[in-house]
C-alpha cells in the first residue's frame, strides 16, 4: 500500500494537496492538518458509461407503493425532555451525534438514557475515554439503575465495536466519544479528521444495514488535530447540541439538524449531585431568580417548537461617560435585530440611547429568534433607559415594525395560555391579535397598534 499526504480542514473537512493557514473552502485559521493516507488504487473510482461486468442491480421501489418502508419505527426512551428533541422518540435505525462542550453532562445524560433504555432493549455503551470500572462508579453515582442487557466495554478500535455489536445485537449502541475511534482499515492516524469522518460513516452503515439506533458523543474542539463535528454534521441523521453555561445548573438539548422531525424543540434539564433531572416546566426555571421591582426586565411568552416557555429579557443601559460609539452586547439575541430596534425606538417614540452602551442577556441559556419577541425587548430598552420597572406580572409579545406598529406574531393564544397559567396577571399584544383570542377570561389582556400605546400604559 502505497502512503501519501494529504490536508485536511478540521473545521469543515475540505481536503487539499498542499498547506495553508487558512482554508479556501471554510474560511478557518490554522484549522489545516496534515493526514497520512493511502494512494487508491489504479484503475480505480467509478465508470461514467456503466460497466458490462456489474451484475449487481438496484433493488426498486415505487414511490406509490405501500410498503413499511419509509415508516419510521420509534422507540420512547423513557426521557421525555430527549424524546421531544428527536422528534417524538429515538428511530429505529439511526444515527444521533450529541455533542457539547467538555464537561457539559453528555455521557451523564446518555449513562442514564441508557438505564431507562435497557429495561426495554439491550443497550451497548462503548467507552473510549473512561474504563468500565469508571462507568460503574459513574453509574452508582448517579443512581442509574439498569437491567442485565446493559453491556459495557471500553475500547479505542472501531472494527472491534462493529464485529461485537454484530454478535451481541443491541438495540441501542453509544459511541463516547467519536473522536476515541480508530479503524485498522483507515491509514490516518488517531483523531485525525479522515479517521473520525470514515468511523462515522461505518457506524452509519451499520446503523442502516443492522437497524440498531446509535448515538455518538462529539466534542466540540477546536485546537487542530481533532474532527469538529461540523465534519460529521452531513455523515449523521441528527445533530443535538447539549448546551448551558458554566456557572448555571440548567442544560438546553437542542436539535441543530433533523432528518426525522423538527429541529425547534428544546429539553431542558437540570444537573444536580444525581445527574440530569428532566425540567417539564421550564417557564418556571427560566424565571426564577427574576428580581422584582428592577428596571430593564421584561418577561416574553417565547414559542420553543410545540411549547411556549416564558423567557426572561434583561436590558442594561450604562450611560456611555467618554462618548464615543456606544457599544451594544447581546447574548441569546441577534444583535443586528437589538440595533434596529433601538433605532426604532430613537425615531419613531424619541428615547436617545446615543450616549448609552447597551447590554441585553436573554436568561438561562435560551436563543430567542423570533420577531414575536420585539415588543418584549423594547419595553426591556425602555424600562433600562428611563430607569423604570416594568410592573410585575406582566408579559408581552409582539413585532415591531420599522414605523414602530405592532404587527401581528403566530400562536398569540398559546402564548396568552402560558403566561396565565404561571400567574401572570396582565399580557400586552399586538392588537392584530385580539380577535384571534378566544379565552380572555384570568388575565388582563392590552391590544396595542404601536410603540406609543405601550409606552404610555407603563
Ligand atoms: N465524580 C463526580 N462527582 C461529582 N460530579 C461529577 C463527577 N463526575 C462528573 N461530575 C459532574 O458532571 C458533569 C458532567 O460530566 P460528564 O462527564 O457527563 O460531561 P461530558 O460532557 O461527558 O464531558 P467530557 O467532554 O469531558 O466527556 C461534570 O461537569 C461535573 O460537574
Ligand atoms: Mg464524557
Ligand atoms: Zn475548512
Amino acid at each position: 500500500m502505497k502512503l501519501k499526504s494529504i490536508y485536511v480542514c478540521s473545521e469543515c473537512g475540505a481536503v487539499s494537496p498542499k498547506w495553508s493557514g487558512k482554508c479556501a473552502d471554510c474560511g478557518s485559521w490554522n484549522t489545516i492538518n496534515e493526514e497520512v493516507t493511502a494512494v487508491p488504487k489504479k484503475g480505480g473510482g467509478i465508470s461514467a458509461t456503466g460497466n458490462a461486468s456489474v451484475s449487481r442491480l438496484l433493488e426498486l421501489s415505487s414511490l406509490n407503493s405501500d410498503t413499511d418502508e419509509g415508516k419510521e419505527i420509534r422507540v420512547k426512551t423513557g426521557t421525555g425532555e430527549l424524546d421531544r428533541v428527536l422528534g417524538g422518540g429515538l428511530v429505529k435505525g439511526s444515527l444521533v451525534l450529541i455533542s457539547g462542550e467538555p464537561g457539559i453532562g453528555k455521557s451523564t445524560l446518555l449513562l442514564q438514557i441508557c438505564g431507562a433504555l435497557s429495561r426495554i432493549g439491550k443497550v451497548l455503551y462503548v467507552s473510549g475515554e473512561e474504563s468500565t470500572a469508571q462507568i460503574k462508579m459513574r453509574a452508582k453515582r448517579l443512581g442509574v439503575t439498569a437491567a442485565d442487557t446493559f453491556l459495557l466495554a471500553s475500547s479505542t478500535d472501531m472494527d472491534a465495536v462493529i464485529a461485537v455489536t454484530g454478535n451481541t445485537k443491541p438495540d441501542v449502541l453509544i459511541i463516547d466519544s467519536i473522536q476515541t475511534m480508530t479503524s485498522e482499515n483507515v491509514p490516518s492516524a488517531p483523531a485525525s479528521v479522515t479517521q473520525v469522518r470514515e468511523c462515522t460513516h461505518a457506524l452509519l452503515k451499520l446503523a442502516k444495514s443492522s437497524g440498531v439506533s446509535i448515538f455518538i458523543v462529539g466534542h466540540v474542539n477546536k485546537d487542530g488535530g481533532i474532527a469538529g463535528p461540523k465534519v460529521l454534521e452531513h455523515i449523521v441523521d441528527t445533530v443535538l447540541y447539549f448546551e448551558g453555561e458554566r456557572q448555571s445548573d440548567y442544560r438546553i438539548l437542542r436539535a441543530e439538524k433533523n432528518r426525522f422531525g423538527s429541529t425547534n424543540e428544546i429539553g431542558v434539564f437540570e444537573m444536580g449531585n444525581k445527574g440530569l433531572s428532566e425540567v417539564p416546566n421550564p417557564s418556571a426555571i427560566m424565571l426564577s431568580g427574576r428580581p422584582a421591582g428592577v428596571s430593564g426586565i421584561t418577561v416574553f411568552p417565547a414559542m420553543e417548537g410545540g411549547r411556549a416557555v416564558l423567557t426572561e429579557i434583561q436590558v442594561l443601559a450604562a450611560k456611555n461617560p467618554y462618548g464615543g460609539t456606544p457599544r451594544r452586547t447581546s447574548d441569546g439575541f441577534d444583535g443586528n435585530r437589538l440595533s434596529l430596534l433601538i433605532a426604532v425606538l430613537e425615531k419613531r417614540a424619541g428615547y436617545a440611547f446615543s450616549v448609552c452602551d447597551v447590554y441585553l442577556n436573554i436568561v438561562g441559556g435560551l436563543r430567542i429568534t423570533e420577531p414575536a419577541s420585539d415588543l418584549a425587548v423594547a419595553a426591556a430598552l425602555f424600562s433600562a433607559l428611563c430607569d423604570r420597572a416594568i410592573p410585575d406580572g406582566m408579559a408581552l409579545f409582539g413585532e415591531i415594525g420599522l414605523g414602530g406598529e405592532i404587527r401581528a406574531v403566530s400562536r398569540a393564544a398559546e402564548r396568552v395560555a402560558e403566561a396565565k397559567r404561571m400567574g401572570f396577571t396582565r399580557i400586552i399584544v399586538p392588537n392584530a391579535c385580539m380577535n384571534g383570542l378566544q379565552d380572555k377570561t384570568g388575565i388582563e389582556i392590552r391590544g396595542v397598534n404601536n410603540l406609543q400605546e405601550v409606552f404610555t400604559g407603563l
